[in-house]
């Protein structure tokens, strides 16, 4: 009697979930399953042909999990057989390679094609997202820096992680967090919860820092036209300067943001009469 009671009550907490991975083909979506899943590191290369499909159960807290893996291929040819697989899905991971920017730049089209498949009905706040930066293994040839993946993902309230399926490196935090996430969002009535992944920035001084980083000249990094006045550079210069001072932004990479934004307006201010 007393078993069975407790087995009811096990099975009422065990949870169904289901999970894509996407990113662009060999960034190391199937190894980092395969690390997490099988503790093991395969270095050669297999293309996933399709999809490939794995379940395993995982406890978190007090729950059983049973977690459904949709491990999707990058390779644009096989987006007839990926699309079909978008929907129902409570969590995804997306993943590039800190070698290569084009895998970086590649997510937002990730994303566009998940929303696209899903369709206007389908609610994106109803699904924990997981960015890892994969291969930080090999330093050598990162190009793609913490701060510019950090900023990207936590302002779309999205999670973070630096892993690396070959030395096993940030997977299980990764994995951990990612499925609490999600446990949390079933318990939650199906919305993320707010504090999952708490960004403490926002939108704004996000999409700013990305604009500095990306600008041309001193002129474009304050946002006033070639030939501004003093007055106008200082005023440029102090709306920046409050949305970025460190005292006030926590965004990955506001300090070297407001450092430039500090330099650009000296150099200007020397040129102006
Ligand atoms: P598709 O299935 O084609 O979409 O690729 P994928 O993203 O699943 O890539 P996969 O996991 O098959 O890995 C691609 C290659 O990168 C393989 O040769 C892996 O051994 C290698 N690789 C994956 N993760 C890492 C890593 O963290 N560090 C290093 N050094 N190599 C890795
Ligand atoms: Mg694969």
């Amino acid at each position: 009697m007393e078993t069975n009671l407790q087995k009811r009550r096990e099975n009422k907490k065990s949870l169904r979930v289901k999970v894509i991975s996407l990113g662009n083909a060999e960034v190391g979506k199937s190894c980092i399953i395969k690390r997490y899943c099988e503790k093991r590191f395969v270095s050669k290369y297999l293309a996933t042909i399709g999809i490939d499909y794995g379940v395993t159960k995982v406890q978190v807290r007090d729950r059983e999990m049973k977690v459904n893996i949709f491990d999707m291929a990058g390779h644009p040819f096989f987006y007839e057989v990926r699309n079909e697989f978008y929907k129902d899905s409570q969590g995804v991971i997306l993943v590039y390679d800190v070698g290569l920017k084009e895998s970086f730049d590649a997510l937002d089209t990730w994303l566009g094609e998940m929303k696209q498949e899903m369709g206007s009905h389908a609610n994106m706040e109803s699904i924990v997202f997981v960015v890892c930066a994969n291969k930080v293994d090999l330093t050598k040839r990162r190009v793609v820096d913490e701060s510019k993946g950090r900023l990207w993902a936590e302002s779309r309230g999205f999670h973070y992680f630096e892993t690396s399926a070959q030395s096993g490196e940030g997977i299980s935090e990764m994995f951990q967090a990612f499925l609490s996430s999600i446990a949390d969002m079933c318990e939650n009535g199906g919305r993320r919860p707010a504090s999952g992944v708490s960004a403490g920035f926002t939108r704004e001084q996000a999409d700013t820092i990305r604009r500095i980083r990306g600008s041309k000249d001193s002129w474009d990094m304050l946002g006033v036209k070639l030939g501004a006045t003093r007055e106008e550079v200082n005023k440029a210069y102090r709306k920046l300067a409050v949305l970025l001072h460190p005292d006030k932004c926590v965004a990955p990479g506001s300090e070297d943001a407001f450092k430039a934004v500090v330099n650009a307006r000296t150099s200007l201010l020397k040129n102006i009469k």
